[in-house]
């Protein structure tokens, strides 16, 4: 299993996986590829036999760090990598000057929010119909 960082040829792979995960609202190459294209973001992902089985990125200004997206591929969850990820992200984030880090979460996202709760993450406020199916979202936040 390596962790290595992004790059421009991974968009293709990270795209299929957007739509495997997040089937409703997935990222395509485009916006993937403009934010992979910003000094401010960084992106890690796990590759295994030639394969990405997770992934993650962060957009950071000044000293705030938004995690804009994170999954593992659906038949390798439950075995530590997404807490890898988030990890690596973290870790990077505090190297890039920032302090805090946010995101958002779908009020009905039990295995994330665990996950963020689990790592050191806590609901800040709640944004009414963030999501274009009218869910609400959860915005956390963490200190580094
Ligand atoms: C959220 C997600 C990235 C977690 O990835 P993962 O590789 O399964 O995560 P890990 O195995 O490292 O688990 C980390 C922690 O998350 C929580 N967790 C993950 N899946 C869970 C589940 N099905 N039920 C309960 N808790 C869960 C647990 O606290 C777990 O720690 P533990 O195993 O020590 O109990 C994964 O479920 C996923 O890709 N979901 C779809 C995409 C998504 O919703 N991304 C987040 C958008 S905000």
């Amino acid at each position: 299993m390596t962790l290595r960082t992004w790059t421009y040829e991974d968009l293709n792979q990270i795209a299929a996986l957007e739509q495997e995960c997040f089937p409703a609202e997935p990222w395509t190459h485009q916006m993937l590829a403009e934010s992979y294209l910003s000094e401010r973001f960084y992106g890690i992902l796990l590759e295994e036999d030639g394969a990405i089985t997770a992934y993650g990125g962060i957009h950071t200004v000044e000293d705030e760090a938004e995690l804009e997206l994170i999954a593992t591929s659906e038949m390798y969850r439950r075995c530590g990598r997404g807490k890898r990820i988030l990890a690596a992200l973290l870790k990077e984030a505090k190297k890039r000057g920032a302090r805090r880090m946010f995101l958002e979460v779908r009020v009905s996202n039990a295995s994330a929010m665990l996950m963020y709760l689990t790592n050191g993450f806590s609901g800040v406020y709640a944004r009414s119909r963030y999501y274009p199916d009218g869910e609400d979202a959860i915005v956390m936040k963490k200190e580094l």
